[in-house]
């Protein structure tokens, strides 16, 4: 098989630079607590002659992370981790800085994973990702796996399942993600270990649903200027990141149903005012739905006959996977894009459906993505992480593995200091109380 010759970067326009540093400006603003630990990275080099390989949504908010990363004396090589979500400026500016971007908006699947090839092509010591896919091709890589995406990136690598012995660990930024490292550790398939990042209540507090909650919500109204008071909205799973998205829905006056599977999730959504209703109830009656399930078809074709002429379909989970593009298809006559990723699915019924974002994350495929200061949180993480992993590179289990609690909770403390917010502090006899298991009734 005849190899490619990797390119330094693979951006979209290179002379977009500069609106690309003014965003990188723009988020660094915003994000006190990776730039406070950006400047100790500065002087004390903690990750010198390191390979630090991200595949991560591409947007200014990671180029802040990056840049940290390489303060810290790594070498930083970026991949995006979806096809839609690339900041084609903030990829440029980064090229120029010497930092290895893969990253094109709107990508095909093919290069999305020739891309992946490049990235690996660096020989990674650490690998950070959002879903999992660098763990799962060098995993694959290392079983001699072919066909689909492995021959992608096989064309640009060959076959080198060695890449894999030389990484001492990885981190995992999102939800899905994790799900598929567990059930790679209890396949007992994992090779190296994984920090979960997304576990961590500095992340999964705040990312998740404050995060997630206002740029799902800004990419369905920046995909389509529609009001939001007064629509049926319903929500598809109602984990954290679901959760969010309910509570916004409602802050901006939208009549909203939670669809889950599992009781507490449902129990909670009823009690925190939600009306709670199956699938094929809410199909009925919603105005606009958006998934979060990280689950395969949670809407689907006998969801889609139900459904209102004109009805919005998005999805917030990692993969474009929840609602069923293949079911749509089936089901159309007609099929074109009405507005800017905005896709409209004339179904044989005489309705009309639209899908955002080709069912992508709609937060970060029609919007921005979430803010710069929820991500200075779960970037912080990811930095003091890959520290962790240099400095206990032989002590890792080989598995899933908590973000530390000491590093959790001094995230979450940074952030409040640069909030200028401080915690009440314990009395000694509140803390001799809560020692004490004799003092009762
Ligand atoms: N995931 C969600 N929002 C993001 C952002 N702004 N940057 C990187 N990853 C994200």
């Amino acid at each position: 098989m005849e190899m490619e010759i990797v390119p330094d970067y693979w951006v979209k326009d290179i002379s977009l630079e500069a609106d690309g540093r003014k965003l990188l400006e723009w988020a660094e603003l915003s994000m006190p607590v990776v730039m406070k630990i950006r400047k100790r990275f500065e002087e004390e080099k903690p990750l010198k002659g390191y390979t630090l390989v991200g595949c991560l949504h591409i947007t200014k908010e990671t180029g802040v992370l990056a840049r940290t990363l390489k303060a810290g004396g790594a070498k930083v090589v970026l991949t995006a981790s979806n096809p839609l979500s690339t900041t084609d400026e903030v990829a440029a500016a980064l090229a120029v800085e010497g930092i290895n971007v893969y990253a094109i908006k709107g990508e095909s699947n093919e290069d999305y994973y020739r891309c992946i090839g490049y990235a690996l092509s660096h020989e990674a010591d650490i690998t950070i990702d959002d879903g999992a896919d660098l763990v799962s091709t060098l995993h694959k890589m290392a079983r001699g796996e072919k066909g689909g995406e492995m021959d992608i990136v096989e064309s640009v690598l060959g076959e080198r399942p060695d890449l894999i012995e030389k990484v001492i660990g990885g981190s995992e930024e999102t939800t899905t993600g994790v799900i598929r490292l567990r059930a790679m550790a209890r396949d007992g398939a994992l090779k190296y270990p994984l920090v979960a990042v997304n576990d961590a209540k500095s992340k999964n507090l705040f990312d998740n649903p404050v995060g997630t909650g206002q740029s799902a919500l800004d990419g369905v109204i920046r995909a389509t200027d529609v009001l939001i008071a007064g629509k049926n909205f319903v929500v598809v799973g109602y984990g954290h990141v679901g959760s969010g998205i309910a509570e916004r829905a409602r802050g901006l006056g939208a009549l909203v149903i939670v669809v889950d599977v599992k009781p507490h999730n449902a129990l909670k959504a009823a009690m925190y005012g939600f009306r709670v209703a199956t699938m094929r109830e809410a199909a009925e009656y919603g105005d606009i739905f958006i998934t979060a399930t990280g689950n395969i078809n949670v809407i689907r074709k006998e969801h889609f006959e139900l459904m209102k002429n004109e009805a919005i379909l998005a999805n917030a989970g990692h993969f474009d996977v929840e609602i069923s593009k293949p079911d749509l298809e089936e089901l159309s006559e007609n099929i074109r894009e009405i507005r800017p990723l905005v896709t409209e699915y004339k179904l044989k019924n005489g309705k009309r459906l639209f899908l955002l974002g080709e069912g992508r994350l709609v937060n970060l495929a029609c919007a921005k993505g979430h803010p710069s200061e929820v991500m200075d949180m779960s970037f912080a993480l990811q930095a003091l992480c890959a520290e962790y992993m240099v400095k206990n590179a032989d002590k890792l289990p080989v598995t899933v593995i908590d973000v530390p609690q000491d590093i959790d909770e001094k995230v979450a403390r940074l952030k409040l200091e640069t909030m200028d917010l401080k915690t009440e502090k314990l009395t000694e006899q509140q803390e001799e109380y809560l020692k004490s298991w004799k003092i009762g009734t």
